[in-house]
């Protein structure tokens, strides 16, 4: 059967052909240490456990759930998001919670693209943007980010360009794959933005507490959700990835919308799993500090294995990983091809986030110190 035209616009996600040929250099007895992807390697919290095996037996567990999930998990999600960001959502009708927060990129572009529809898009960014953009119909419009204007929009040469026909706005900070902050100020201009030109402004926020002190949420900003959502996600606050959780907060209007789209799609999410997300926002805020220590040390030691390569990190990063330059004279898939020939060694490359992310390549805090330490010594011998 001819697959359908619109699955022209996207290609077969890199990851999913690279770890292919890392597979088959396995198969053919090499030890390949993988610092490309960002799955967290941590346990979840040990509580997130016992809620879910708990819940397993109460009346009503297996059933379907409501669309709009558990009261006590949108509570939850209401109090985790007044106590971390500072921000009151109403739980009945401003939050949602999700699959993940991948899934709320599709169903917020179902929800609010037509064909022909503009979105601005960050470049480098999360291949996911553009790839549910072009599969909704709508076009992309890369802005770009660079590392001397610290990898943030520069909102007022995006101003001086024909915004038209842009309907909505993907941001993501702390940023995936540079590590980058969005201070008040960026969220307040964002916001302004939004509003001058009637653009949905979207931020995708999964790494706020990932070696970052001061998480944030740009619903802090007064008067936001006349114009903005924000996507959040368990998936690496509490290393939840494998169970799809994730949430969708903004005003009600636009949450029915997307509502719309997800009570046709899927049904509620399974009520063990929202019981473990519910115990894992109560957590106390040392849960974090817990996470951070593990992941400041392996941050130590990814920046030591970056300068072993001749690479250049940037100094001030958040989040999962770690982002630097490659060494003067190399593209950044020629090098990791280079590094995964001859170390064995998996890293990702810039390009795959776009043409702003050419140069640089991408190393995953997902590997434990030991592991770290053993790719370091590899390039030293
Ligand atoms: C920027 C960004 N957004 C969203 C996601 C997906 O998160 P989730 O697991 O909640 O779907 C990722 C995962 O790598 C990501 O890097």
């Amino acid at each position: 059967m001819i697959q359908a035209n619109r699955l022209n616009q996207v290609s077969e996600y890199y990851f999913s052909t690279k770890l292919r040929e890392v597979r088959a250099l396995e198969a053919s007895g090499k030890n390949i240490i993988n610092l490309g992807i960002g799955s967290p390697d941590l346990p979840p919290p040990p509580q997130v456990i016992e809620a879910l095996n708990l819940a397993l037996l109460k009346p009503g567990a297996h059933q379907y759930q409501p669309y709009k999930g558990t009261g006590d998990f949108r509570n939850a999600i209401k109090e985790f998001y007044k106590n971390h960001y500072q921000v009151d959502l109403n739980p009945e009708t401003e939050i949602l919670p999700l699959m993940g927060s991948k899934e709320g990129i599709t169903h917020i572009s179902l929800a609010f693209l037509n064909e022909g529809d503009e979105v601005l898009i960050p470049n480098p960014g999360y291949p996911t943007y553009s790839s549910v953009t072009k599969l909704v119909g709508a076009e992309a419009v890369f802005y770009d980010l660079n590392e001397a204007g610290n990898w943030l929009p520069n909102l007022k040469e995006l101003a001086k360009t024909d915004l038209s026909k842009v309907k909505l706005m993907w941001v993501n900070y702390p940023h995936m794959p540079t590590g980058a902050s969005a201070d008040e100020s960026v969220f307040q201009d964002l916001v302004e933005f939004g509003k001058k030109h009637q653009i949905l402004i979207v931020n995708d926020n999964p790494y706020s507490f990932i070696l970052n002190e001061d998480p944030k949420s740009i619903l802090k900003v007064e008067g936001a959700k006349e114009v903005v959502l924000e996507l959040n996600s368990m998936s690496k606050t509490f290393n939840m990835a494998g169970w799809r959780v994730g949430m969708l907060c903004g005003s009600e209007e636009h949450l029915k919308a997307v509502l719309k789209v997800k009570t046709n799609m899927d049904s509620g999410m399974f009520f063990p799993i929202q019981a473990g997300a519910t115990a894992a926002l109560h957590l106390p805020k040392q849960w974090f500090s817990s996470q951070n220590e593990i992941y400041a040390g392996r941050k130590e030691k990814i920046l030591e294995l970056a300068e072993a390569l001749e690479c250049t990190p940037a100094k001030k990063q958040t989040g999962l990983f770690v982002w630097a330059k490659v060494p003067e004279g190399s593209t950044s898939e020629g090098f990791v091809d280079h590094v995964l020939h001859k170390y064995s060694i998996f890293i990702a490359p810039g390009f795959i986030f776009g043409s702003q992310g050419e140069g640089y390549v991408r190393f995953s805090l997902c590997a434990t110190e030991d592991v770290i330490e053993k790719a370091i010594k590899r390039i030293k011998q």
